[in-house]
């Protein structure tokens, strides 16, 4: 970690080091010269000129050598062939200013004053070049730089760092995700991002966990009642007997026929990669028929009603996972129903609802998100059992992967209310 640390803090250094040199350099080349402080030279070169065109060429470079001596300024004579670069030379036939600058760092100012010579002032600009304290200085300012920088850097380093143990913790199935990190932390969206998924993920293993154990359970008691009846069909002494035995052999097969397919069809909707079939279906229609289908199913004795919005007839939804919903429900509050049950539908604030009622016992307040859950059942029927607890847990997964909810409450008729909503566009998430 301080390797890390160290390794960054000197390359923001070593870089804010070369950006300065290289910005250096850069102004050298493409620096102009001011023309504020060029135009006394200017007016200084053509004084000299004019006076230098009242005496002959032989004494130029007395002349400008004598001003030199008595101002100090660096003037100096030069012939035209002695001037390089094409661009220069045409400046200064055009009687314009031209300027130079050597490899040394000098620069010159050059005018032209006849056909072959030139008059050249020279000025030696500080060149930029650095000393060991200038060069100390620049260091210390950038490392102090680089320091701030860091001082931001380094709690972000820090939080993903934690971040990163605690993935990597839970990676080795250790199946605990706790990262510490505080609200203010810049990374800590993505530190909610990872706990969601690793609640997530504790939920599938949790109910893949209770589904296992619960399949083996619920397997086991007919796998030993079977093999009791093979035993009994073995001494049969009887053809009767041996019928006997072997029905309810059969029968034992059709209940772990049916925990199988009820555990498939519960885990289909615990996957993460499911996709809706969402398209418009009238319901208007369709929760008569699939009510009128069930009422098949109940004990005799009790009445299903169904009221529909009038004009539910282009609800969105994977009509496969719908009849699903319904049919479960309808199980349920067949089961325990006195006399009547029932189902409604409306579209309400950009939700639709299904209602399923009943006259029943009813779910008590502590037990009603318990029973959401795979394989709970909350008073099931001494001997022959019936059903797996998975109904609601169909109902809940089926619901929520129309971006939906499910809740229960008590129903007017006294029983259990069972109340699913989703959006009317549904988002196909969970
Ligand atoms: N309408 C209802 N009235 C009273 N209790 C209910 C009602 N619906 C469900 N319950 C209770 O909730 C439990 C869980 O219901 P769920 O539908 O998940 O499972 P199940 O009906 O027991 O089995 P399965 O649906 O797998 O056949 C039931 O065992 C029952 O105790
Ligand atoms: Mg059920």
């Amino acid at each position: 970690m301080a390797r890390h640390f160290l390794g960054l803090y000197l390359l923001i250094v070593v870089t804010l080091a070369v950006v300065s040199w290289g910005q250096d350099r850069l102004l050298q080349v493409y620096s102009k010269p001011d023309p504020g402080e060029m135009r006394p030279v200017a007016a200084m070169m053509s004084l000299l000129t004019d006076r230098l065109h009242q005496a002959p060429p032989e004494s130029w470079r007395n002349l400008i050598a004598g001003v030199a001596a008595r101002t100090g300024v660096d003037v100096e004579v030069f012939a035209t062939h002695e001037i390089a670069g094409a661009d220069t030379l045409e400046k200064l036939g055009r009687g314009e200013n031209a300027y130079m600058r050597s490899s040394q760092g000098d620069s010159w100012v050059l005018k032209r004053i006849d056909d072959e010579h030139v008059l050249a002032l020279r000025s030696r600009e500080p060149v930029a070049k650095r000393g060991v304290l200038d060069w100390a200085v620049t260091l210390l300012f950038y490392a102090l730089i680089a320091l701030v920088l860091m001082f931001w850097i380094w709690p972000l380093t820090r939080d993903l760092r934690t971040l990163e143990k605690a993935a990597a913790q839970y990676g080795n199935r250790n199946w605990q995700f706790a990262a510490p990190i505080k609200q203010h932390s810049q990374i800590y969206p993505l530190a909610q991002t990872f706990r969601k998924m690793a609640a997530r993920i504790d939920g599938l293993i949790a109910s893949h966990q209770d589904m296992s154990n619960a399949v083996s359970h619920e397997i086991k008691t007919p796998l030993s009642r079977m093999q009791f009846e093979i035993e009994l069909a073995r001494h049969a002494t009887s053809v009767a007997e041996l019928k006997g035995s072997l029905s309810n052999i059969k029968t034992d097969i059709e209940a772990i026929d049916g925990l199988v397919k009820a555990t498939l069809g519960y885990s289909i909707l615990e996957r993460a990669d499911l996709t809706l079939n969402l398209s418009e279906h009238d319901f208007t229609a369709l929760i008569p028929a699939i009510v009128q289908s069930a009422q098949g199913d109940v004990r005799g004795g009790i009445a299903i009603t169904s009221t529909v919005q009038n004009d539910a007839t282009r609800v969105i939804c994977d009509i496969h996972l719908f009849e699903s919903v319904l049919r479960n429900l309808l199980y349920n509050a067949g089961r325990y129903a006195a006399s009547q049950i029932k189902v409604s539908f409306a579209v309400r604030a950009g939700l639709n609802e299904l209602r399923v009622e009943d006259d029943g016992p009813g779910i008590p307040e502590d037990q009603r998100s318990r029973v959401f859950q795979s394989f709970v059942q909350l008073n099931p029927q001494a001997g022959r059992k019936v059903g797996y607890g998975l109904g609601l847990a169909i109902v809940k997964r089926a619901i929520e992967w129309h971006g939906g909810d499910v809740r229960i409450g008590e129903s007017a008729l006294g029983g259990a209310l069972v109340a699913a909503n989703w959006p009317v566009t549904p988002t196909s998430t969970r």
